[in-house]
């Protein structure tokens, strides 16, 4: 009899990789005998052990292995990557049964990790909570399809909608907590993107504050390298990745930006600005999985219109402005209501007096 109780478990502990295996997926795997847990294991950080073998390894004895069941969020891996086949371990250790949570929709993988089990004895179950293994892997399963980073627009508007007062400053709309569970997301993601008009606005940091979280990279679209020489993101590029995206031709502006150690990525140009979506083809070549998208609003716009965005996460702010401050989204906006950008709310969260909601795109 396989139990919910266990894949349950192996999810809590895939999330204990969040922030440190991408553009890996999050992976838990436990292995149960006689009812009761008898190791446990997930993926850690890029390039380490598998759940799966992680979780053989936390066996007491090789015994506890012999006929037991391995639950395991993700379909085990049957190619050398940076580690050896977890099928191979599997299939050495004396397990007898199989439950998997996703299927790998990796090329590499994808049937052929369960075939192997199946092929050589053992019991193999697919797709058991199925929707909750997929739901921690939203980045990979987008990521390792489409290769360009998974996008997460994320802005905090107040109750009437504006994401700055009339004197463009947007310091602070939310609530200490609202603004810990950014944190949160800038240390899962592993870049953050802004517009130049946001940077010359507020000459922000885009650091992740959580201690021992991870910065994103962070990347500024800025078509005509717009962006002060003394504004905290270029003074702090020599430690902090970052990249300037741009369109224009080689200035002595880029030189002094390369100097304090940014890194220049040139696209062609989309209606005189950084073509996004070439821009999203040069990160994912560059291995950057997914992207916190914090505005502002006419980069937001870009995004949308380029179909970039996967993901929306708008807090609501308990404050009004009123007037004619800006919007989360600007640009030329839709011109009818049947052009508008779908999307399916997915999650509400309450922080004191902020709402936080969570939108997938509805395509
Ligand atoms: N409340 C919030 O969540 C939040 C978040 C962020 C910002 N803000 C506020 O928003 C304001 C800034 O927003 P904003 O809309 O003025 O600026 P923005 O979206 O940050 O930057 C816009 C600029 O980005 C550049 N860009 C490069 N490629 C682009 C593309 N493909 N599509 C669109 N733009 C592209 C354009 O200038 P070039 O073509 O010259 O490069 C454009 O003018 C500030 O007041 C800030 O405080 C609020």
């Amino acid at each position: 009899m396989i139990d919910e109780v266990f894949m349950l478990r192996a999810i809590e502990l895939a999330k204990n990789g969040v922030g440190k295996v991408n553009p890996n997926p999050l992976v838990g795997a436990v292995i149960v005998k006689d009812g009761m847990i008898v190791g446990e294991g997930y993926h850690m950080y890029y390039g380490g052990l598998h759940a799966e073998r992680n979780a053989i390894a936390s066996c007491k004895s090789k015994d506890d292995l012999i006929g037991a069941t391995l639950y395991v969020t993700l379909e085990p891996c049957c190619h050398y990557g940076k580690t050896p086949p977890c099928t191979e371990a599997i299939l050495q250790s004396g397990i007898k049964e199989v439950v998997i949570g996703s299927r790998d929709p990796n090329p590499l993988v994808a049937g052929k990790g369960s075939g192997i089990l199946r092929e050589n004895g053992i019991i193999v179950h697919e797709d058991f909570i199925k929707d909750k293994c997929d739901e921690i892997n939203r980045v990979f399963f987008h990521y390792i399809t489409k290769k360009t980073p998974y996008v997460v627009m994320k802005y905090a508007m107040t109750m009437d909608g504006k994401i700055a007062a009339s004197n463009g400053k947007s310091k602070w709309i939310t609530n200490e907590s609202s603004r810990m569970r950014v944190q949160d997301m800038r240390n899962s993601l592993m870049g953050i993107m802004v517009g130049i008009g946001t940077v010359i606005a507020d000459n922000p940091m885009l650091t992740c504050r959580i201690e021992g979280g991870r910065n994103p990279v962070r990347i500024i679209c800025d078509s005509g390298l717009r962006i002060p020489l003394e504004s905290q993101i270029v003074k702090t590029a020599g430690s902090i990745k970052t990249i300037i995206a741009f369109c224009g031709g080689e200035t002595g502006k880029a030189e002094e930006l390369k100097r304090s150690g940014c890194e220049l990525i040139r696209t062609g140009q989309k209606d005189g600005h950084v073509n996004l979506t070439e821009l999203m083809q040069i990160l994912g070549k560059m291995g950057i999985d997914s992207l916190l998208l914090e505005g502002g609003g006419e980069l937001n716009f870009g995004a949308l219109s380029e179909g970039l965005v996967n993901e929306a996460c708008v807090f609501v702010g308990a404050k009004i402005f009123g007037g004619t401050a800006k919007t989360p989204v600007g640009g030329t906006g839709v011109c009818d209501i049947e052009n508008a950008f779908g999307f399916l709310l997915e999650n509400v969260e309450k922080f004191d007096s902020d709402v936080l909601l969570t939108y997938l795109r509805g395509d």
